[in-house]
């Protein structure tokens, strides 16, 4: 499935989460832009609220930090990556495509 929101809606060292089946946190990093998913790995906060310095977020919460180029978890206490989810932009729509696994 796919969620959009316009470009305009994450500029340049900004962050948003996008509602869906599955949370995900659009980050745009001087242009470029990212998609993870929302939640943390460690506990439930969502990575959108997190600061961000060199293309890694640092949760909220306990301060885990997370690669937003490959999900990789860079700093503890998570241990976990998180996913990234393929983002494509077009007529200032950026949309990305989550995949939605189901149990
Ligand atoms: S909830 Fe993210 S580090 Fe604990």
């Amino acid at each position: 499935m796919s969620l959009t929101c316009p470009l305009a809606a994450v500029p340049p060292g900004s962050a948003l989460r996008l509602d869906g089946p599955v949370p995900v946190a659009v980050f745009n990093v001087a242009g470029a832009v990212y998609a993870i998913d929302d939640t943390c790995t460690h506990q439930d906060a969502s990575l959108a609220d997190g600061w961000v310095e060199d293309c890694h977020v640092e949760c909220p919460l306990h301060a885990s930090t997370f690669d937003l180029r490959t999900g990789e978890c860079t700093g503890p206490p998570a241990k976990r990556p998180v996913r990234t989810h393929p983002v494509t932009i077009a007529a200032g729509i950026v949309r990305v495509d989550v995949v939605v696994t189901t149990p």
